[in-house]
């Protein structure tokens, strides 16, 4: 294989295996080092101004950060990566695109910092958001208006494992004019690709599966459209929220197996929903695998698996007996964040979602007994055991 093969473009040619391995990276050119090093400088060399080998200060380009964007473009089957400190600096890149007086439509059920974000940071700078259960692409024509610029969703949702229809959406926001942006966070490109379904940017929270070892905290958008991309890397490198290169470095490492760690991700999840499923201290469970989801036929048609994210609603539980069950499991770890290899067990009300208003979250079905589960890549077994235990 030589150097070329391995650009953004031509890696869209490979499977999904090669590009988490190879894509953006090649060996290092000074020295042949397979692995791409971490380019630990904040700045470089000009021989006289202006002549650079197109690096010429770390917020803006970093050789390193730069062969992670391309890997995540790749594996997003988009033309352009960029990386942020976190997956909230992603965001705020993207609603910085917006103007006083513009509207933005989004989900009823967000992960609880994007909530925070557009009502208590966006909000301020005059811009209207509308929060629709968007499992009803409908509702998103409803509240078209001339103001309206942007449709925001989550699919799955963050805790409800709500299943918005990508497709549908894309369909309507294309015929009105609309950016339409799609957080890939609990999917992960490895189970959905949003933009093959018509969105314009992907945005993930790296800090999740793509990172996928609870090491590092960064967010990434991967889109097609170049003028939309010089816009971004405007804000990206302007406003400053870009990660350095040793997280850039980890997160490459990562993803080398990410289509590794979903398949176990997966398959752990689906034994551990079956289990849940009928257990007398659980009232409700959410997982889209189960054919009577109610979007389960849309999860089918548009993820390739069902992932390893699961929440349910303890039977007879107040907020004590909650705390209780969450606090005694053993592998499990209770704490915020998903998608890392080991198990993570999260209390939405007290942790990912504080932010959201009682009411607001109740209406969402976030309430004081609903407990998430991310499920890990430990071996089954000892991850029923400690669910059994737990719940006993
Ligand atoms: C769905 C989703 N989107 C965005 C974020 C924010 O990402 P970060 O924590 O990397 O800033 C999170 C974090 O939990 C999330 O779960």
């Amino acid at each position: 294989m030589n150097y070329r093969l391995r650009t953004v473009l031509t890696a869209q040619l490979m499977k999904f295996a090669t590009k988490a391995i190879h894509a953006g990276q090649e060996p290092d050119p000074t020295t042949g080092a397979i692995m791409t090093p971490i380019y630990q400088t904040s700045t470089y060399w000009q021989k006289s101004p202006g002549d650079n080998k197109g690096y010429e200060y770390s917020r803006g380009t970093n050789p390193t950060r730069k062969a992670l964007e391309d890997c995540l473009a790749a594996l997003e089957n988009a033309k352009f990566g960029l990386a942020f400190s976190s997956g909230m600096g992603a965001t705020d890149a993207v609603m910085k695109l917006l103007a006083p007086g513009d509207e933005v439509i989004t989900g009823n059920d967000l992960y609880g910092g994007s909530y925070r974000i557009f009502t208590k940071i966006f909000a301020n700078y005059g811009i209207k958001f509308h929060f629709l259960d968007l499992s009803d692409p409908e509702l998103v024509r409803a509240h078209v208006n001339d103001k309206t610029k942007l449709v925001w969703i989550e699919t799955p949702t963050n805790p409800t494992m709500r299943i918005v229809d990508i497709e549908a959406i894309g369909k309507i926001t294309k015929e009105k004019n609309l950016l339409f942006v799609v957080d890939n966070t609990f999917a992960s490109p490895y189970l959905q690709n949003p933009i093959d379904l018509g969105a314009d940017i992907v945005m993930h929270s790296v800090t999740k599966y793509i990172g996928g070892h609870s090491d590092v905290v960064m967010g990434a958008l991967m889109l097609n459209d170049e003028d939309l991309y010089k816009k971004l890397w405007f804000i990206y490198n302007a406003c400053g929220a870009t990660p350095g290169p040793m997280d850039s470095f980890l997160v490459l490492r990562g993803i080398k197996t990410l289509h590794l760690r979903m398949k176990a991700h997966c398959e752990n999840g689906r034994q551990i929903a079956e289990f849940l499923k009928d257990h007398p201290k659980v009232e409700k469970i959410y997982w889209p695998g189960f054919t009577d989801h109610p979007n389960h036929d849309i999860a089918k048609k548009q993820m390739r698996d069902f992932g390893g994210m699961i929440s349910i609603v303890l039977k007879d539980a107040d907020l004590q007996e909650t705390f209780r069950i969450a606090s005694s499991f053993k592998v499990f770890s209770l704490a915020e964040s998903l998608g890392g290899v080991e198990s993570l067990i999260n209390h939405p009300v007290s942790m990912t979602h504080g932010s959201i208003p009682k009411a607001e979250r109740e209406k969402a079905g976030v309430v004081d007994n609903l407990l998430r589960l991310s499920v890990g890549v430990e071996d089954i077994e000892d991850l029923l055991e400690d669910i059994k235990q737990a719940l006993s």
